[in-house]
């Protein structure tokens, strides 16, 4: 038997609503697999900012440190300054353990309305690698005549030769790995000449390593166009950390919408653990009535099996949420987030 050690994260709002259910359904995978999963959970977020001022005390980091993974939520309160919790905990977290690549798949689900006139899950199957620890969320920059008519404020995007080669040489490698070999590089390059030569250049001399990629560019402005007039276009996209940050919230809602999106924020060498959580925020608008959709973090949960080397127990997630997926389709029926749950652990734990 294999124990898995992981941190639980729960977060703001919808978060530990989302989380719970994602929790039953790795509870419903494991026996399958001669898996547990040893969790500790730790209240971070609003609430404890709010008793004691606190993000992320050093001493939590250094326990996540010891875990295999981490299982977030979502952070983010309206109660709470903006940024606090987003800088303090979740950016503090991606930077701290070297997760720099924020693996987004963007996926049509049989059955799943897509938005986007005749389009079909084939034509949409792309996998967003966002860099995940430079660019403009680096933090560098500051304000200047405060208050002042004169007021100046910069916030600079951050782009290391190694920052941006590790992430690039990940995308290939995940190119070279899937059916239709393509990478397409996603920037500004017309604009933003420094960073955009960079990343460009980068492209071309990794790019040399893997003769079987095709390789193309898109500026993202078009990108975005592209996402919705021609999903075709894309399948592996390597990217900033903004622009990625935005196109695959474009790329929730063209496969179906932002409660089936998932992430993994990863460190590839497993130097840290690995943080695996939704795309979506904590959603104050609908936190505490059980109406947002669990299956963007179940299927995080499913990313967070393929990174820790339990693929077959990442299909049967897959699989489980495809079917309920088909299932939704042909019933239309309203169920709640524990509803949800429920019945993805059940299909999970019912497959053959
Ligand atoms: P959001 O993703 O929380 O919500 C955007 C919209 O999508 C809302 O209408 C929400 O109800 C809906 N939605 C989100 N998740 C859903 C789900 N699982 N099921 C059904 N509907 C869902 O983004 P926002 O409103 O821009 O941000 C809210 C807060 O979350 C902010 O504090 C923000 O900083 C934070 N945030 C955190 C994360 C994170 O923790 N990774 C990500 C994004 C935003
Ligand atoms: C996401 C979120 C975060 C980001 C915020 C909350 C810091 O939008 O995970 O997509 O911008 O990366
Ligand atoms: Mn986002």
């Amino acid at each position: 038997a294999r124990t898995v050690k992981l941190a639980v994260i729960p977060g703001d709002g919808i978060g530990p609503e989302v989380v719970a259910e994602g929790l039953k359904v790795l509870s419903a995978v494991a026996p399958r697999h001669d898996l547990a999963f040893d969790t500790t959970t730790y209240e971070l977020g609003a609430k404890r900012w709010h008793a004691t001022g606190e993000t992320l005390p050093d001493a939590v980091e250094e326990e996540l440190r010891g875990h295999e993974a981490i299982f977030l939520g979502a952070v983010g309160d309206p109660s709470v300054p903006s940024g606090v919790l987003e800088r303090g905990l979740l950016l503090r977290l991606r930077f701290a353990f070297a997760h720099y690549v924020n693996l987004r798949p963007v996926r049509l689900y049989p059955g799943v309305t897509c938005p986007l006139a005749d389009t079909a899950p084939e034509d949409v199957d792309m996998l967003v690698v966002r860099e995940g620890t430079e660019g403009p969320y680096a933090g560098m920059g500051g304000v200047l005549r405060k208050g002042t008519p004169g007021e100046i404020a910069t916030q600079d995007s951050v782009n290391t030769r190694f920052g941006v080669e590790r992430v690039v040489r990940y995308a290939f490698e995940k190119a070279a790995a899937r059916p239709r070999r393509k990478l397409t590089l996603v920037h500004k390059d017309n604009v933003l000449t420094f960073a955009g030569e960079l990343w460009q250049r980068v492209v071309r001399e990794v790019g040399a390593e893997y003769p079987q990629v095709s390789v193309d560019y898109c500026h993202v402005d078009a990108a975005t166009m592209f996402f919705v007039t021609r999903p075709q276009r894309f399948d592996v996209v390597v990217t900033d950390n903004l622009f990625g940050d935005i196109i695959t919230d474009l790329g929730a809602a063209v496969a179906g919408g932002i409660g089936l999106a998932a992430s993994g924020n990863i460190n590839p060498e497993n130097a840290f653990p690995s943080m695996f959580e939704p795309v979506h925020g904590s959603a104050p608008d609908i936190a505490g009535q059980a109406k947002a959709d669990p299956t963007a973090t179940v299927l995080s949960a499913a990313i967070m099996l393929d990174h820790l080397g339990l693929g077959a127990a990442a299909r049967e997630i897959e699989n489980a949420v495809a079917d309920d997926l088909q299932a939704r389709a042909k019933d239309g029926w309203e169920r709640s987030t524990p509803q949800i749950g429920d019945d993805l652990a059940r299909r999970v734990a019912e497959q053959g």
